[in-house]
């Protein structure tokens, strides 16, 4: 399973990218809107040139004609840009042309296993099933990942899915478990997955036990 960042905070992608864990980055226009006053094109190019592999970028437009025309436009500033398109019929309409034309999507704000099977029909790249958010509803978010994975898996379906709406560690096992193609995951829960008290506590200690022997020589 591959590691994306969900984030748009440069510092933490050029972060991420360092420690060469993330081959890829998702956005959307909440995590955009939280970076403030950003000029929108700088700041994809700017991720774009970070790290080479999928960058997912929101349309806005909730019509097959703008969505289209916007998918051509964002997929226009860097070869490594993927589409967000959300499911909707005008989604599914604008896919089903992008695919033919082939322009990278993620058919995202999936929240069932029918939907991400639609996604795969009309050949979206990617589809998003929201975990957490599913979870905040009573339902088990993972269960549509391992649904969307086994039936893509059984009718050699080649989009793959990314598991998205990751709220902590535990997600990320799950979601590797059920077979996701990808986990995209917020800054903060990417470092809950790096440390752990007993490391931290263990590195300290065989530093301590160190600098005793080096001082008895
Ligand atoms: C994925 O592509 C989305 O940007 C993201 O995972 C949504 O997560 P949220 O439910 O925490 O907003």
């Amino acid at each position: 399973m591959r590691i994306f960042l969900d984030t748009a905070n440069i510092e933490h992608i050029r972060h991420a990218a360092r420690l060469g864990i993330i081959s890829g980055v998702t956005t959307n226009p909440s995590l955009v809107a939280k970076e403030g006053a950003i000029d929108f094109k700088t700041a994809v190019l700017e991720i774009c040139s970070i790290v080479p592999g999928p960058i997912s970028v929101e349309a806005s437009s909730l019509e097959v004609q703008g969505m289209l025309e916007e998918a051509r436009r964002l997929s226009s500033w860097a070869p490594n840009i993927v589409v967000k398109i959300p499911v909707s019929e005008a989604g599914l309409e604008a896919i089903s042309v992008l695919s033919k034309e082939n322009i990278k999507t993620n058919f995202t704000l999936c929240f069932s296993a029918n939907q991400a099977l639609l996604g795969a029909l009309v050949g979206a790249t990617y589809v998003s099933p929201f975990v957490g958010r599913l979870d905040d509803v009573g339902h088990q978010g993972m269960e549509v990942v391992a649904d969307a994975v086994e039936i893509f898996k059984k009718y050699n379906l080649p989009t793959q899915v990314i598991a998205a709406s990751i709220r902590h560690p535990l997600h990320i096992i799950a979601a590797a478990k059920a077979g996701a193609h990808v986990a995209t995951v917020p800054y903060n829960v990417l470092m809950q997955m790096i440390h752990h008290p007993l490391t931290d506590i263990g590195i300290a200690r065989f530093a301590e036990d160190w600098n005793r022997v080096i001082k008895q020589r």
